[in-house]
């Protein structure tokens, strides 16, 4: 299978940055495990570009809805929220959780103000949060009841043997 790659380099100064990392950019914004490829950026990758961002005083707002249900769990990435100050990592219930219909997502910060500034937004969008949902949540995350990991691992093996029937048949190699 081929993976579908960005990479990070310096450019020389009339090209700016790759990444379009412009000089009034303020937030650079990802998503891995990345929907739909599922690919994952190499950690080294990420060091980088948690780095570029810190030099650059900038936001990394990292969608992270299909963490911990990568198809390899050694290339699993910290959240960008844990090891970046101004990163903020956003997750939900819908994934790994396997609770969709709860409507439960947050995003975890170390920037108080921002996340300030987030909640009020939040108030002005909506009133609150369906009280059973939050209370569903709650359980779940405190019990670490996760149904995506048994579903990813059943769809691999699926897979797998999907690809052997193909390739017995000579359609595959
Ligand atoms: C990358 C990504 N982020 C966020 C979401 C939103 O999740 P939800 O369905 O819980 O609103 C999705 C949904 O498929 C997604 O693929």
């Amino acid at each position: 299978m081929r993976w579908w790659w960005f990479r990070i380099i310096r450019l020389p100064r009339r090209f700016l940055w790759i990444f379009a990392l412009r000089p009034n950019t303020k937030l650079v914004s990802i998503n891995f495990p990345n929907n739909p490829t599922g690919s994952v950026l190499e950690r080294g990758r990420f060091d980088e570009l948690v780095g570029l961002c810190r030099k650059r005083g900038l936001y990394l707002f990292s969608d992270e809805v299909y963490r911990l249900i990568e198809r390899d769990e050694s290339i699993r990435l910290p959240q960008v929220g844990d090891v970046y100050e101004r990163g903020l990592s956003l997750n939900v219930m819908s994934k790994a959780y396997g609770l969709p219909g709860l409507r439960i997502g947050w995003i975890m910060s170390r920037d108080r103000d921002v996340l300030q500034r987030m909640e009020r937004y939040k108030h002005y969008l909506s009133i609150c949060n369906s009280a059973p949902s939050e209370y569903l949540a709650a359980a779940a995350l405190r019990g670490r009841i996760g149904f995506g990991r048994k579903i990813v691992e059943a769809g691999n093996a699926a897979m797998r043997e999907y690809m052997e029937n193909l390739r017995q048949r000579g359609i595959s190699s």
